[in-house]
């Protein structure tokens, strides 16, 4: 009899993911008698028992397509018992012998404690934020961080001819690895990341030095959860989801207001949003979410249950689940010191 397995999307969505999926159908087919079925909306289709079969037709041109055929959600199943409880008899209901879970920390978390009380999952990366420990880069960060540094392109040109200061806020929740690469990518006169309380005496004395030095404009990048030194994270919405987040934005306007009150320098904000999760993925993130999906696929094929497929250097490897519940995985110093060797000049 074929082996029946589960595969689902959950929390914020992100370039590759429909990657992943072909790639899970294409390897089950190789290594044969198996049965998928896309669980829709996140482990909200598990508690709804919304399921719909994945054929090798079902994934057909879906490789360079963004967003997720499966839809996604950021339901929480580790809620209440109840919920936790229903998922589990849902998991039977649906036969299934296994069940690959492709998302962030709040997804790969639930992916973790199912495992710990017995079912059969192994998880996958995803995030635009490259968040996650345990692997080097997540699908998704790499499309992330080219539209970011597009935008700084942008951005470049029109900041020069007005001689403005131009702040461009970008995505990344509680760490700074869109900001620090598409602030390096672009030309970036100033990095301002959540990792390090931002001082406003520095950013301001960084533009004031351009202008000394006959260079009438700066882009700054910062990333959503930046805090300006001894404040909190400023917030677009202090609604809380599923697992607890607040929604984040609003720092890029604050620091604007902030720097051209100081400086007397012109200055304009830039949100970019949801615009960097959206669209076709690079080459490079389809090849990573494919390469995960095989592996997932063969990892599930070898009984490996209980791991997350990752990226250590230029392998993709199997590590423990349980490291995605160390805590997310922040910018390193070096990275972001080395930074600073082009700020304000
Ligand atoms: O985790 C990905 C991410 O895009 C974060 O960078 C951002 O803070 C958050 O999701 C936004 O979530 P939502 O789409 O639910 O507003």
């Amino acid at each position: 009899m074929s082996k029946k397995i589960g595969v689902l999307t959950g929390g914020g969505d992100c370039p590759g993911l429909n990657a992943v999926i072909r790639s899970v159908v294409r390897r089950s087919i190789v290594h044969g008698d198996y049965e998928i079925v896309g669980i829709k909306h996140g482990w909200r289709g598990l508690l709804e028992m919304d399921t719909s079969p994945l054929s090798r037709r079902d994934v057909q041109g879906i490789l360079h397509r963004g967003g997720t055929i499966l839809g996604t959600s950021r339901t929480n199943i580790y809620k209440d018992e109840a919920t936790k409880k229903q998922a589990f008899a849902n998991y039977k209901k649906l036969n299934l012998d296994g069940l690959v879970a492709i998302g962030g920390e709040d997804t790969l978390g639930i992916a973790k404690k199912l495992t710990d009380d017995g079912l059969n999952v192994v998880g996958i990366p995803k995030t635009i934020d490259n968040d996650l420990m345990g692997t080097d880069f997540t699908f998704g960060f790499d499309t992330a961080v080219e539209i970011a540094t597009d935008a700084l392109d942008r951005l470049h040109t029109t900041a020069e001819s007005h001689d403005r200061v131009l702040v461009c806020e970008v995505m990344g929740r509680h760490a700074g690895w869109i900001a620090t690469y598409s602030g390096l990518a672009g030309g970036a006169d100033c990095i301002l990341i959540p990792e390090r309380p931002i001082d406003m005496e520095e950013v301001c004395e960084m533009v004031w030095r351009r202008h000394k030095g006959g260079v009438f404009f700066s882009i700054i990048v910062v990333a959503e959860g930046a805090k300006l030194k001894g404040h909190e994270e400023v917030l677009s919405s202090k609604h809380l989801d599923d697992f607890g987040h607040v929604q984040l934005g609003g720092i890029g306007q604050v620091l604007g207001k902030q720097i051209e009150d100081k400086t007397g320098y012109d200055t304009r904000v830039t949100v970019l949003g949801h615009v960097q999760r959206g669209g076709n993925p690079t080459a490079h993130d389809r090849v990573l979410a494919t390469r995960y999906g095989v592996a997932a696929m063969d990892a599930i094929h070898n009984g490996h249950f209980g791991v997350m497929v990752a990226l250590d250097g230029k392998n993709v490897v199997e590590v423990p689940l349980a490291r995605v519940a160390e805590g997310i995985k922040t910018v390193d110093d070096d990275l972001y010191d080395m930074s600073k060797t082009f700020w304000g000049y």
